[in-house]
């Protein structure tokens, strides 16, 4: 009995842990509930969270944005609908 209660203990702290570096699908959708739909949304969900944590749109200035999606875009291989899209939806919620 007292091996099985450590086990269980071990699993948990190990679950917690991949929960860490490997956030759900139900996680990341909560996270990006306040946003409203869109096609940049979308984007931005499935592309830029791959090599980085999602940096999300208010934390950078519009501006900000604009240099930091001419970047990325080539990292996240956009083409140049998805760009605009991700740029549209970054500005939109960008601090001011
Ligand atoms: C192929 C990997 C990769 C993908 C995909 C990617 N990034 Fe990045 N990103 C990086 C790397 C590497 C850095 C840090 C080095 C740098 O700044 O160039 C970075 C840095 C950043 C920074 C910080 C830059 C700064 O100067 O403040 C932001 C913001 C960012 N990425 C947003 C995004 C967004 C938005 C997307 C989706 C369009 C994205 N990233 C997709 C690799 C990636």
């Amino acid at each position: 009995m007292k091996t099985l209660g450590l086990m269980v203990c071990i699993s948990l702290v190990l679950w917690g842990c991949a929960r860490k570096t490997a956030p759900t699908a139900a996680e990341t959708a909560a996270k990006f509930s306040h946003y409203s739909d869109s096609e940049g949304k979308t984007i931005f969900m499935e592309k830029c969270g791959r090599c980085h944590k999602y940096r999300l749109p208010e934390t950078r200035t519009a501006d900000k944005w604009t240099k930091v999606i001419d970047k990325m875009a080539p990292k996240a291989k956009l083409n140049d609908d998805q760009k605009e899209a991700v740029l549209a939806f970054v500005q939109q919620y960008a601090k001011s």
